[in-house]
């Protein structure tokens, strides 16, 4: 159904920027030029109209908010993609974007202490947050140790590859880049496995692992295999972020709630309280959504954080969640997309 499109703001296109081969730099502002605010390692969720049905992509923010640099994202043109293609296509300076929101918590921790390392570890298209990331930390925090990890088939393809180097070559040490390339001749340093973040850990950690934090983004795969491998040398879970643009397929079996029966949900949105009756199989999402309350979301599957709420009364629970970590849930963040109120009624602040 199309939709009322009103309550988006909307963003104006000030350039376009080719990176490599496939990938495109998108620079906007407010269409009325005011800067849009973000933080680093957050995405831009955009709205379109595609074959009458509203959908909705998120970009994660490329450019640096504490340069003061204007919004950014970078996008990786899929051949059979109905957005990408559209951007990379047919897109030009002084376009109009739909914005539904800006959030994300792949961002750097609230406070860091000295003597911490960071590794980031990314591939291919996975780079964009994880760049905006690197830039902050180094204004934030310019004596703090950081290591890059970044795969990509081979250097034509690498995104950001002058940046990045000139990045490092200003650091004086700081920051430190291994370039894996797939089709490399020394199999040793090429494809990313366990065997090899061991390797590079040893090579370039210089605290102990419970100093250290990780972010990752890149494919599923890739993603699964560095978290392993980082879990395996001891880091533990709650100081590895990770990123996940694959959103798109569902688990193939949601649980069912423990308890469902109708309860009512107060939500507090915008400083407007509402109430509304939640009765499973209608997530939080979706009895908002019936009662014409517009929430922010973006995948829907529990695997982006678009949709990050607190619960301040009651109990919610997930059918699914890759986002939010044992230390937010038990701060009371919940996803409205994948959560049910269960036990009683609930309060839900947006
Ligand atoms: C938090 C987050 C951050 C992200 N950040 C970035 C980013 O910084 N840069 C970036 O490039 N992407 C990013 N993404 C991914 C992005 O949101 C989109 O998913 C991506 O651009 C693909 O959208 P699309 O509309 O072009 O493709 P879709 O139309 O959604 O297609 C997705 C896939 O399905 C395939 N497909 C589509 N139609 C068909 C068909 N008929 N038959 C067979 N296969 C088909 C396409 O080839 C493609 O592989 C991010 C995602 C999330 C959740
Ligand atoms: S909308 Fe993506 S996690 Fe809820």
């Amino acid at each position: 159904m199309p939709s009322d499109t009103t309550h988006f703001r909307s963003v104006i296109i000030t350039d376009i920027k080719q990176e490599t081969a496939g990938v495109k730099t998108f620079t906007v502002t407010y269409d009325n030029r005011e800067r849009v605010s973000y933080a680093a390692g957050q995405f831009i969720t955009l709205v379109f109209q595609h074959h009458g049905q509203e959908e909705r992509r998120s970009y994660s923010i490329s450019s640096c908010n504490d340069l003061i640099e204007q919004l950014s994202f970078t996008v990786k043109r899929l051949d059979n993609g109905a957005y990408s293609r559209m951007l990379h296509d047919k897109a030009k300076v002084g376009d109009q974007l739909l914005v539904a929101g800006i959030s994300g918590l792949f961002t750097l921790p609230q406070s860091i202490q000295a003597g911490e390392q960071f590794f980031f570890f990314a591939a291919g298209i996975g780079i964009t947050p994880i760049y905006s990331l690197i830039r902050s930390l180094r204004i934030q925090q310019p004596e703090t140790a950081v290591v890059l990890i970044y795969s990509n088939r081979n250097q034509e393809e690498v995104v950001f590859y002058n940046e990045l180097k000139e990045l490092a070559a200003k650091s004086n040490g700081k920051l430190r880049i291994e370039f894996l390339y797939s089709t490399a001749f020394n199999l040793s340093r090429a494809r990313l496995n366990k065997a090899l973040v061991r390797q590079l850990l040893n090579e370039y950690k210089l605290v102990s692992v419970k100093h250290l934090y990780s972010f990752v983004c890149g494919p599923h795969d890739y993603m699964r295999m560095v978290i392993y491998a980082l879990e395996e040398n001891g880091v533990a879970d709650d100081r590895i972020r990770r990123e996940n643009f694959n959103v798109n397929e569902r688990p193939a079996i949601l649980a069912m709630p423990p308890d469902t029966n109708a309860h009512k949900v107060t939500l507090i949105h915008n400083g407007i309280r509402h109430e509304v009756i939640c009765q499973y199989p209608d997530t939080l999402l979706m009895a908002a959504k019936k009662n014409g309350i517009t929430l922010p979301y973006s995948c829907e599957t529990g695997r982006c954080g678009s949709c990050v709420a607190r619960c301040t009364k009651g109990e919610v629970w997930h059918s699914y969640n890759e986002v939010l970590m044992d230390m937010d849930l038990r701060h009371g963040s919940i996803l409205t997309c994948t959560g049910y109120p269960i036990g009683g009624d609930v309060t839900i602040e947006v």
